[in-house]
């Protein structure tokens, strides 16, 4: 990370785990682990049901509550979606968007990705936009080509100004939910190589600004390691992201 130029960012994800009554729970037990570690922002993603009891717990605290998707459309025939206007009035301020379990699981394109991108953004939310690579592609060395043209289709048509409120989540697919992390080395490498994209699309400017996280299985023993990086700016945390303790000394790492 580096403070200096962009934000740290510490996000949850929850996934569908946490009923209110655990969000709530949960919320209690890791505000006070957190309080006052301002070096970072510190959001959770829930569940859709979750997310009020969530905001609830969380009010008045540093800790912010975010959604874990969100349908492009403004409202319509779309059974089982949530539009961005929908998440706005219960005053929701994050949602990722691309995460891989979608993808792989419902079939989420790089072309719904950024038209659920581009709905949030309009809509005035903070987007943490997950992008990465499989497993096959990482062996055939392709990653730096995968993420390139992922960085380019997921913001195609999102301006300069915009991605001010864009977060991008490098997640390895290969890393996410298996207990296998990338290196700190690998990590940086392709985080430098998004930005580089990104520097290629806005300038360097922006590229400077844009916060990348890193994420898959990240926990409170690699932290450390993986924040050190210059172009690691943060973590999007799943499996550790459920445990108070666990979370809390990612936080500590980013401090
Ligand atoms: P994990 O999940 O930390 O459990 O690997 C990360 C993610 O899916 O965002």
């Amino acid at each position: 990370m580096n403070p200096a130029k962009r934000r740290t960012v510490i996000a949850g994800n929850w996934k569908m785990n946490f009923t209110p009554a655990e969000a709530k729970k949960f919320i209690k037990a890791v505000t006070p682990l957190v309080a006052g570690k301002d070096n970072c922002d510190i959001i959770f993603c829930a569940p859709y049901v979750t997310i009020d009891a969530a905001m609830k717990a969380a009010k008045g605290t540093n800790i912010k509550i975010g959604a874990e998707n969100v349908h492009f459309a403004p409202k319509g025939a779309y059974t089982g979606e949530v539009s961005a206007d929908m998440l706005k009035a219960i005053g929701v301020e994050y949602v990722i968007i691309g995460h891989s379990e979608r993808r792989q699981y419902f079939g989420e394109t790089d072309e719904t990705v950024n038209l659920r991108t581009k709905a949030a953004l309009e809509a005035g939310m903070k987007v943490i936009l997950c992008l990465g690579e499989v497993k096959e592609q990482r062996l055939a060395g392709i990653t730096d080509e995968v993420v390139g043209m992922q960085t380019k289709l997921d913001l195609a048509g999102i301006t300069a100004e915009q991605m001010k409120n864009i977060i991008i989540a490098y997640e390895p697919v290969w890393a996410i939910g298996t207990g296998l992390t990338a290196t700190p080395e690998q990590a940086e490498e392709t985080c430098a190589v998004i930005r580089k994209v990104v520097a290629s699309i806005y300038g360097k400017e922006v590229a400077e600004a844009t916060t990348i996280q890193y994420g898959g299985s990240m926990n409170d023993k690699n932290a450390a390691e993986l924040l050190k990086k210059d172009d690691v700016d943060g973590g999007l945390i799943g499996g550790a992201s459920l445990v108070p303790e666990k979370f809390a000394a990612i936080v500590d790492a980013a401090q």
